[in-house]
């Protein structure tokens, strides 16, 4: 098991590139591996999860060309020629890891082939309800078979003859919302999916961009079935969920100040932005580049937070910023709500709990309820050890309550941080070490081996 220890901060750097969207890298794995020809990605996340969808798109008929490696974090440029639409039956199972946007959005893709397919993930992922995409996809048509009253993985789905439906999702998932519009790319006519609140819209971005016809009226989004991808270069900008820890070191340090460079600006994204200005922080952000998906450069000042209620129709917007707003609720004064955030709990762990607990052990008061925690700002953190429970964002909002606490923290099994943020530690250790002139990640352009080699080894 992997641990990090984390002492108080010591130095700031001037900036911090992020690595790529892990949402909009699995879009684009996804989109370019059912196009009519071959997608250059740039800026794409090597993380764990969605090294997973490249290697499902691969085992379906994708072909994956390597094409830039950075050191230390992974392959960000690659070249993938789609096979169509319709692909090819995988010869195994498909391992999707701690991946619920893998296999959530793969379930869309495979209740139109015409073949069986079964996904599996790790222990986290299996105990994940997946009943929420099989109840659509079922209607549509094709056969989810799933563990117990939950569908939990391993899932088996039989692609069939897909009927479009219109959809009205019982919870605000992006997830959900995903995996019936990729259903509704194999069936004739329109699909509908209605949203009770606005959630993350990658996918639609991502579909005008492979140039799939889709609408949208008020809440509700349609997709003409029948459409084949067509194959277009893209770059993914930097994941504003992982520049959001780097955003609350900062914005809890007065007189310091850190540019976040080519941070993912999508306005369904960046709730944790507004949150923080509502908690007093100072930050200053400007789009470079709107092409797609918006993006630019976000500068924080730091200074003293104050607490706030997060809740109601902002929530699926900082769905996965949650944790380390709430460590910045405790770096705050006055108290912290955060309230209507009951999918937390279905999280790759409880993470009402998982956060409760952890900030609990450093020292703060936190009263848990079913939906949400109220966290009483403006205690003096002391070091702890951390429990991640294999859960990538409360191993780094932990590292990130680390720097602001007496003593040392050490943040247990931190190897799933490689979840989403490969490179975090690199990242970290600018804060930690004082030395603010680490040098950068240097470019590897010849990649050693070829991915397909690359990921059956890990
Ligand atoms: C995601 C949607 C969110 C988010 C997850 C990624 C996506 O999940 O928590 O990390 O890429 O669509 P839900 O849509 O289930 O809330």
């Amino acid at each position: 098991m992997a641990t990090i220890k984390v002492r108080k901060l010591k130095s700031f750097p001037a900036e911090i590139s992020v690595p790529g969207d892990k949402s909009i890298s699995h879009r684009a794995a996804m989109f370019a591996g059912m196009a009519d020809g071959t997608t250059i990605v740039e800026g794409f996340l090597p993380s764990e999860d969605c090294l997973c969808t490249v290697k499902a798109m691969e085992a379906m008929g994708a072909v994956v060309e390597p094409l830039e490696e950075l050191e230390g974090v992974g392959l960000v440029k690659m070249a993938i020629t789609g096979h169509g639409p319709k692909l090819k039956a995988p010869a195994g199972p498909i391992d999707c890891g701690n991946s619920g946007t893998t296999i959530r959005l793969l379930s869309g893709i495979l209740a139109g082939q015409d073949f069986t397919a079964e996904m599996g993930g790790d222990a986290s992922l299996s105990k994940r309800p997946m009943k929420r995409v099989a109840d659509p996809l079922v209607l549509m048509g094709a056969k989810v078979e799933g563990q117990g009253e939950k569908i939990c993985a391993p899932l088996h789905i039989t692609g069939g003859q897909l009927q479009p439906i219109t959809y009205t999702l019982p919870m605000a998932s992006a997830q959900v919302k995903s995996a019936v519009l990729l259903a509704g790319m194999f069936a004739p006519g329109k699909t509908t999916v209605i949203e009770p609140v606005v959630t993350r819209n990658h996918t639609e971005r991502i579909m005008s961009h492979f140039g799939v016809k889709w609408l949208r009226d008020g809440n509700a989004i349609s997709v003409y079935g029948g459409q084949t991808p067509k194959a277009k270069d893209l770059v993914v900008p930097g994941d504003i969920s992982s520049a959001a820890f780097w955003m609350v070191a900062a914005a809890a340090s007065p007189g310091q100040q850190i540019t976040l460079k080519n941070v993912g600006l999508n306005p369904t994204r960046t709730g944790v932005i507004t949150v923080l200005l509502r908690m007093g922080a100072h930050i200053n952000s400007s789009e470079t580049d709107s092409e797609g998906e918006p993006r630019g450069n976000v500068i924080i000042k730091g200074g003293d937070l104050n607490g706030t209620v997060i809740g109601g129709l902002e929530i699926p917007n900082v769905i996965d910023e949650l944790p380390i707003l709430a460590v910045a609720g405790a770096l705050a004064r006055g108290n912290t709500l955060i309230k209507d955030a009951r999918e937390l709990r279905v999280k790759e762990t409880d993470r009402i709990a998982a956060v409760a607990e952890n900030l609990r052990r450093m020292g703060v008061t936190v009263i848990e309820y079913e939906d949400g925690m109220e966290i009483i700002g403006g205690a003096k953190l002391h070091g702890a050890t951390i429990t991640t429970y294999h859960d990538h964002r409360i191993a780094m909002a932990f590292a990130i309550a680390g720097m602001f606490a007496e003593g040392e923290t050490t943040i247990e099994g931190s190897e799933c941080i490689n979840t989403s943020y490969p490179g975090f530690e690199h990242d970290l250790n600018l804060f930690l070490r004082g030395d603010n002139g680490a040098a950068p990640i240097p470019v590897l352009t010849r990649v050693p081996r070829p991915v397909a080699g690359r990921l059956r080894e890990g």
